[in-house]
C-alpha cells in the first residue's frame, strides 16, 4: 500500500517574508503532507522557533551541533520527500550556489537527492543584481525549480520584483512537482463527498450525517498519488484543496450533473458521499407555516451510480454503503445493482463512523473476493481503495 504521509522540510529564510511561509505550512498539511520546518538561524529574527514547533507540532533545530546523537542532518534528509526553501534570500541562495553546509538546513539540502523548489524573496535591487542571477541560473542548472518572485509593493516604499509570491501560485507550483511521480500520476479520478439536501422549502431540508471527511480523505490521497482529481462536494463547508478541481453542489439532481460532467473524461469514480434517498415531490417556494405542516409527500431521489454506470466504460467504480445490518448481503446486492467494481461497507449503527477520523468496515469486489478493514483512518483506507482500484484499472 503506498504510504500515507509525504514529507516535506520547508526550510525557512533569513527574510520578513518567513511569517507568510506559515499559511504555506497550514496549507500543505491541509493536503495531508508532513512538514517539518528547518529555520536558518537569521530567520528566527522574524518568526521564532516555538511559533514553528506549535504550528507543525514537532521539534525544531537550526543546527547540526544540537540533537547531534540523531544525526539530523542524514535522518532528515533521508526521510524528506520534498523540499520547499521559503522564503529563499540572497544570502541563502548564495550559500545553497556554492555547497555551503553551514547550518542544518543547507547541510539537509547537500545531503538529500529529493526535489527541491525555491522561493526567492528580496529587495529588487538583490534579486536582479547579476551575482544572484548567476547562483540562481546555478541552482536551476542543478535541477533546482526557482521561482520568479512576484512583482509588487515591498516591505520599504520601494516596489519591484522580489515579493514573495502568494501561498496559492507556490503550491500549485509545487503540486506540479508532487504529483509527476506518483503512481496515479496521468489518471484522472472522481469523487463525491458530503450529504446531499433536499430542499422542503426555503428554510428545510431533507439531509443527512454525512461530514465529507471520506470523501476527502480519497481526493487528498488520489492527489497525493498524482492522480488529476475533481472533488463533487455535497455541502461541505470552509473546503480549500489547492490543486484539487472543487465543484459545490447542493442536491442529488446537482451531484448528477457534475458526475456526467466529469464521468467520460474519469478513470476511477468514487461516490463517498451520502445521497438523499427521497426528496420532496414539490418544492415549496415560500417557508411553509407550523400550522400547514402536516406531511411531505417524497419521490425517490435518482440512483447517481446506477444512472452513470450506463455510460460505463474504462472507468473503475467505487461505492460505498452504510448500514446497521445484513451488511454483507446489503453490500453484494448494492454491487451488482450499481455495475461497481468495488464497494465498502460499514456499520454506522449509533452514529458510528459519521464525522469521525477512523473507520472500520469491509471491501468487497467484483471478483468475490471480501477483505476486511480494521479499525484505521480514513486517509489509509483512501489508499487502500485507491490501490485496489488501480489494480483493477490495470
Ligand atoms: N448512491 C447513489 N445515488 C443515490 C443513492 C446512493 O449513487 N441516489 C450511491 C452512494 O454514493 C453509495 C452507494 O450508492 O456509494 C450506496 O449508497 P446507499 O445510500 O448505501 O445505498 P442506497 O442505494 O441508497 O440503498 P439504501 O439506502 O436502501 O440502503
Amino acid at each position: 500500500m503506498a504510504s500515507t504521509i509525504r514529507e516535506v522540510v520547508l526550510g525557512v529564510g533569513g527574510g520578513i517574508a518567513a511569517y507568510k511561509s506559515a499559511d504555506l505550512l497550514r496549507r500543505l498539511q491541509d493536503l495531508g503532507y508532513g512538514v517539518t520546518v528547518v529555520p536558518t538561524p537569521a530567520s528566527l529574527n522574524f518568526v521564532g522557533a516555538a511559533t514553528w514547533e506549535a504550528l507543525s507540532g514537532r521539534p525544531v533545530t537550526t543546527q547540526v551541533w544540537e540533537k547531534v546523537d540523531q544525526v539530523r542532518h542524514v535522518s532528515l534528509a533521508k526521510s524528506a520527500d520534498y523540499f520547499i526553501i521559503a522564503p529563499a534570500t540572497a544570502d541563502l541562495i548564495a550559500r545553497l550556489a556554492t555547497g555551503r553546509a553551514d547550518d542544518l538546513l543547507t547541510n539537509l539540502v547537500l545531503a538529500s537527492t529529493a526535489p527541491k523548489l525555491v522561493v526567492p524573496a528580496m529587495h529588487p535591487n538583490m534579486w536582479t543584481n547579476p551575482a544572484t542571477q548567476s547562483n540562481v541560473g546555478i541552482l536551476r542548472s542543478r535541477g533546482f525549480i526557482v521561482l520568479e518572485p512576484d512583482t509588487g509593493r515591498l516591505t520599504g516604499n520601494d516596489s519591484g520584483a522580489g515579493r514573495f509570491p502568494t501561498t496559492e501560485r507556490i503550491l500549485s507550483e509545487f503540486c506540479a512537482i508532487s504529483t509527476r511521480d506518483g503512481d496515479l500520476a496521468g489518471k484522472n479520478v472522481l469523487v463525491t463527498a458530503g450529504g446531499t439536501r433536499e430542499a422542503i422549502d426555503p428554510v428545510r431540508f431533507i439531509g443527512n450525517h454525512s461530514s465529507g471527511k471520506q470523501g476527502i480523505a480519497v481526493a487528498k490521497a488520489a492527489h497525493l498519488r498524482g492522480a488529476h482529481v475533481t472533488l463533487i462536494a455535497a455541502n461541505i463547508d470552509g473546503l480549500n484543496l489547492p490543486g484539487i478541481k472543487t465543484v459545490n453542489i447542493t442536491d442529488a439532481e446537482s451531484m448528477l450533473h457534475a458526475v456526467e460532467n466529469e464521468f467520460a473524461e474519469c478513470d476511477i469514480l468514487v461516490m463517498a458521499a451520502a445521497v438523499a434517498d427521497a426528496k420532496p415531490i414539490k418544492q415549496m417556494s415560500e417557508k411553509i407555516k407550523k400550522a400547514d405542516y402536516n406531511s411531505i409527500d417524497l419521490e425517490e431521489t435518482i440512483d447517481i451510480l446506477k444512472a452513470i454506470s450506463a455510460k460505463k466504460g474504462k472507468q473503475i467504480m467505487v461505492g460505498f454503503a452504510a448500514e446497521t445490518r445484513e451488511l454483507l448481503a446489503s453490500a453484494t446486492s448494492k454491487l451488482e445493482a450499481k455495475h461497481l467494481d468495488l464497494i465498502y461497507v460499514n456499520d454506522v449503527s449509533d452514529g458510528a463512523i459519521f464525522g469521525q477520523d477512523q473507520t472500520q468496515g469491509t471491501i468487497l469486489l467484483r471478483n468475490g473476493e471480501i477483505i476486511p478493514v480494521s479499525r484505521q483512518s480514513k486517509d489509509t483506507l483512501s489508499d487502500l481503495l485507491l490501490d485496489y482500484a488501480l489494480k483493477q484499472l490495470g
